[in-house]
């Protein structure tokens, strides 16, 4: 049996993604990296040539890996494939962080909810953008009442990720093009999905400054012009309506011929905010009775930027992925409530779900569910008495 060093054993689960966790949860001193596991056995000789973690051990049968010795487990394989191993991680006993979003199917979602109620484990929706620095700062403020009341929000994820449609056995992603000459590139997971399923990077931080979950929605697609060979439709935008009463506009854009960016602004009846895009490098802010009438204010970044432990820029995206990290770890270690927990994860997830419903129904408005258990159960029959085709 492997000598313990560290409080927490981490074993995860794909050698993509899941391959920075296994260094990051590494190099933390609350845990260690105890197994790895990818179904690819030559990526997964890759990615444990470039971690020289000592003694890891390393899965290429998922069975095999969830009997090794450790406390939790990081879910980071392909993303329709979420519900399936993360149930699969709580039953063999393991807390679980799981990549986002949730699952692709509310059938997913449902079933990873009833199975932490079920088994009392913790389950970390591993959502890192509401972790993004300057998240910290638009919270406080909305907190302390410097926009009024948030009536209105908007946040862009656009991301062109025709470059990751394929893949081969090693982890190496192509276009469509490229794939067209590597014999070994498949299709991968991320090709014909709906954009706007991928919709917690932009909706989830909003939700969260917010203290908010959405109730309807309407969407439309662009439908298939970037990449019409795989069906990847190039954009889409939705409107929801909150329980609040505020309303938010997301747009998702992954087949599409524009640099990235994850954009957000708010505007409030005593204020707003609007983050740089395009051209523009600083955020800037409104603030009726203070700023210069009906004109923006820059915001110099180390203004609007929380300050981040040195620790914290080992990790990545900005070093979200630590304070995400550390969240899941301390709520193990201290017993404390996990910072988004399952029901916290379907408020991200389920909005981008119904939003695929209403995008192939024409746009139309409808309701976004409640996987909480009180209501839970009262969607089901209204669903079945309804018929509002979800
Ligand atoms: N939060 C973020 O910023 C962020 C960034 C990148 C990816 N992601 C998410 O992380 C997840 C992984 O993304 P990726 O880019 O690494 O994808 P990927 O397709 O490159 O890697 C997934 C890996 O899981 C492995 N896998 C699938 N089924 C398996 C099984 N039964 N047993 C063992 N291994 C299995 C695959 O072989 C593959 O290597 C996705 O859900 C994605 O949405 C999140």
């Amino acid at each position: 049996m492997a000598r313990r060093t560290k409080p927490v054993r981490v074993g995860v689960i794909g050698a993509g993604r899941g391959a920075m966790f296994a260094q990051s949860y590494h190099v933390s001193p609350d845990s260690e990296t105890v197994a790895l596991c990818d179904r690819d056995a030559p990526r997964l000789r890759v990615a444990a040539k470039q971690l020289k973690i000592p003694g890891l051990k390393l899965y290429t049968d998922l069975d095999k890996f969830l009997k090794h010795a450790m406390d939790a487990v990081i879910v980071a394989s392909d993303g329709p494939l979420h519900a399936e191993h993360t149930c699969l991680a709580l039953e063999a006993g393991f807390h679980v962080q799981s990549e986002v979003p949730m699952d692709y199917t509310q059938e997913g979602c449902t079933r990873i909810i009833e199975t932490v109620e079920r088994t009392g484990l913790k389950y970390m929706f591993a959502e890192n953008y509401q972790y993004i620095p300057h998240m910290a700062t638009l919270k406080r403020w909305i907190k302390r009442g410097k926009f009024g009341q948030v009536v209105y929000a908007e946040a862009e994820y656009v991301h062109d990720v025709r470059n990751m449609d394929y893949r081969d056995d090693e982890g190496n992603y192509y276009t469509w093009e490229e794939a067209r000459k590597h014999p070994k590139a498949k299709r991968a997971w991320r090709s014909g999905v709906h954009p706007i399923s991928y919709i917690t990077h932009s909706l989830g931080p909003l939700l969260h400054i917010l203290d908010d979950r959405v109730t309807q929605v309407s969407c439309l697609s662009t439908g298939c012009h970037t990449a019409p060979h795989d069906g990847n439709p190039d954009a889409e935008v939705a409107i929801f309506k909150c329980r609040s009463g505020a309303v938010i506009k997301i747009l998702c854009a992954h087949s599409i011929a524009s640099p990235g960016h994850n954009w957000c602004t708010l505007l409030g009846t005593k204020g707003s905010v609007v983050m740089p895009r395009g051209t523009a490098t600083l955020p800037a802010v409104y603030f009726e009775g203070e700023s210069k009438p009906h004109t923006w204010e820059p915001i110099p970044w180390d203004k609007i930027n929380a300050k981040l432990p040195p620790e914290a820029k080992k990790w990545g995206h900005g070093g979200s992925d630590y304070f995400l990290a550390g969240g899941f770890l301390r709520a193990i270690l201290e017993d404390r409530p996990i910072p988004i927990d399952h029901y916290r994860g379907a408020d991200y997830t389920i909005p981008g779900i119904v939003a695929c419903r209403s995008a192939e129904n024409g746009g139309l408005l409808m309701p976004v569910p409640d996987l909480r258990p009180d209501v839970r159960n009262n969607f089901r029959v209204r669903k079945a008495n309804v018929q509002v085709g979800l």
